[in-house]
């Protein structure tokens, strides 16, 4: 058994990678800045047999990250996996942008991303393994209109992917990064009219249909798993073939 983190638990993706890491025999340590969310996958998570806490944590505040940490190896045990999964992405045309919103994303989705690693990490380091996936995003191959800070984060989930792979594979941790495309989620609400934004992104994919989120943790199930044992370093799309890289 091994116990597996999930940041942004409470978002829809979050969701669907913490019921997946515990129907693949996890235990979960969950956070979310956001309550209610966070209660109802924590909820969903025991209700699937698994065992599962939820703290409560802003990525923004290190000290309650390392609190969180600590508590979950006190509760549960050396964590063995990590998902980044948390992030915000605010919409400002970039000549509007001030430097308070640019710093309060890179404080999420860049540094939360980097902490994170860094204490999961020194707990997978005790046990000589463990996996860390990073959360990354299809707006950092062809850059999205108004949301600069956001993109730039998601490139360096991926820049980030690839030095801890390799400082971090000879102590056992193996580290990969999975892109999403378009998913129907929350965070869908940023575009003005969602439906024709879905509709464009099925015309974009190559599969004509919406992804699910089930799909896209079905992946970060396969890399934290042991039929991934070879595979760091690297970034995989699930994008239904709309970016091919
Ligand atoms: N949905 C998509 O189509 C899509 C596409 C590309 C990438 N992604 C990435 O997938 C991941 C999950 O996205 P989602 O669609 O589920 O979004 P979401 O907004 O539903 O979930 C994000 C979660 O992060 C949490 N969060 C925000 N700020 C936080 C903070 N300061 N501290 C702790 N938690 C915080 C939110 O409360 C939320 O529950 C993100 O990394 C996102 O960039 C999503």
């Amino acid at each position: 058994m091994t116990i597996a983190v999930v940041t942004g638990a409470g978002g829809a993706l979050g969701r669907a990678i913490a019921l997946r890491l515990a129907a693949d025999g996890h235990s979960l340590a969950l956070t979310d800045v956001a309550a209610e969310p966070l209660a109802r996958t924590v909820e969903e998570v025991r209700a699937a047999g698994a065992k599962a806490t939820g703290t409560v944590a802003d990525l923004r505040d290190a000290g309650a990250i390392d609190a969180f940490f600590a508590a979950a190896r006190e509760e549960l045990g050396p964590v063995g996996v990590l998902v980044n999964n948390a992030a915000i992405y605010p919409t400002t045309p970039f000549l509007d942008v001030e430097l308070a919103e640019y710093d309060e994303v890179h404080a999420v989705n860049q540094r939360g991303y980097w902490r994170c690693a860094q204490l999961a990490a020194r707990q997978m380091a005790g046990t000589g393994e463990g996996a860390i996936v990073n959360i990354a995003s299809i707006t950092m191959h062809g850059g999205w209109e108004r949301l600069a800070s956001y993109v730039a984060t998601k490139g360096a989930a991926v820049s980030l992917t690839r030095a801890l792979a390799r400082e971090l594979g000879p102590l056992g941790i193996r580290v990969n990064a999975v892109s999403p495309g378009a998913f129907p989620t929350a965070a869908e609400e940023i575009h003005e009219d969602p439906a024709a934004y879905s509709a464009q992104v099925i015309e974009r994919q190559s599969l004509k249909r919406r992804g699910t989120a089930a799909e896209l943790a079905a992946v970060v199930s396969f890399l934290t798993g042991p039929d991934s044992s070879f595979v760091t370093g690297q970034t995989v799309e699930v994008n239904g073939g709309w970016v091919m890289t």
